[in-house]
């Protein structure tokens, strides 16, 4: 189950995503701030990763490098061999707050990557229908997004990610604002998006049981500055159901993945103690 850290800095030569001894330090006027360190990571193409790491270590800043809205201070990220230095049609974002244009329909909000990346709209006009329905939106196509709730929002945000069908989709903490049912049933979506396209998905989460649940392998970070302190691989039947969530390999997983996080200061564990961090 164990990946020795160790081999990470040793990648094989098929990397799909590779970070290579990526440094950031953040300089502001009150001085500056190392968030990443010496990260050196490899993601296999078509696999679904989550990050579990504690609150401030540098999840986000990870996941905006590897979006390539920011560039390291230090070593080198590449996406099938080629270093990333913008955005690229390859890579969709999912962020932890859906920041929807409010002027914007949904089915507008949904199609700004298109614009973005100057793609020709109407060959995506299909797709963001067909994205519509499987998030239960077909009927809010035509709406703002003050008239919809908090979830609703959200999963137009991740048709957004999805709408220019990116090899890699980038996920922070995509359902941590949503209620424990739609959070449910959003998660059992995802992987059945997951086992029908192939996507390569980066899934930042502060859910072990999410972690779990979802990934081929659960990337644990080192308090700020972010290290890679583990790697786990996952080997639950797919799909997961609910009585996954049963299996004693899960609950060995999960105790696990507890163990990493008991006496982190930022610890924020909710009722059920599932929470790493936020
Ligand atoms: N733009 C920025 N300028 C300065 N410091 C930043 C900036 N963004 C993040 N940080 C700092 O970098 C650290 C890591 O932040 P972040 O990547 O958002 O952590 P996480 O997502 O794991 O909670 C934090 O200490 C945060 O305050
Ligand atoms: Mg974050």
């Amino acid at each position: 189950m164990r990946r020795d850290t160790k081999d990470l800095a040793t990648p094989g030569p098929e990397a799909f995503l590779r970070l290579t001894d990526v440094g950031v330090t953040y300089t502001s006027a009150r001085g500056s701030l190392q968030a990443i360190d010496n990260l050196t990571l490899d993601i296999e193409d078509g696999q679904f990763v989550a990050v579990l790491g504690p609150s401030g270590c540098g999840k986000t800043t990870m996941l905006r490098l590897i979006s390539g809205l920011l560039r390291p201070t230090k070593g080198q990220i590449t996406l099938r061999g080629r270093p990333v230095t913008g955005p690229s049609p390859e890579v969709g974002i999912v962020f932890q707050n859906p920041t929807l244009m409010p002027w914007r329909t949904v089915r507008k909000n949904i199609m700004m990557p298109i614009r973005a990346l100057k793609l020709p709209e109407s060959e995506y006009r299909g797709w963001c229908d067909e994205l519509l329905s499987i998030s239960g939106l077909s009927d809010f196509a035509d709406a703002y997004p003050h008239e919809l709730s908090g979830g609703m929002q959200q999963r137009v945000g991740i048709c957004r990610g999805l709408i220019h069908d990116p090899k890699l989709l980038l996920m922070d903490e995509p359902f941590a604002a949503l209620d424990a049912m739609t959070r449910e049933r959003m998660g059992a979506e995802l992987q059945k998006l997951w086992l029908n396209t192939g996507k390569s998905v980066f899934f930042i989460t502060h859910s072990i049981q999410e972690a779990i649940f979802l990934a081929d392998r659960i990337v644990v970070l080192s308090d700020r500055p972010a290290r890679v302190v583990e790697i786990i691989d996952v080997n639950l039947p797919r799909p997961r159901v609910p009585r996954t969530q049963s299996l004693p390999e899960f609950g060995r997983l999960s105790a696990h993945l507890r163990a990493h996080f008991i006496g982190d200061e930022h610890d924020n564990h909710d009722s059920t103690g599932e929470r790493a961090s936020t």
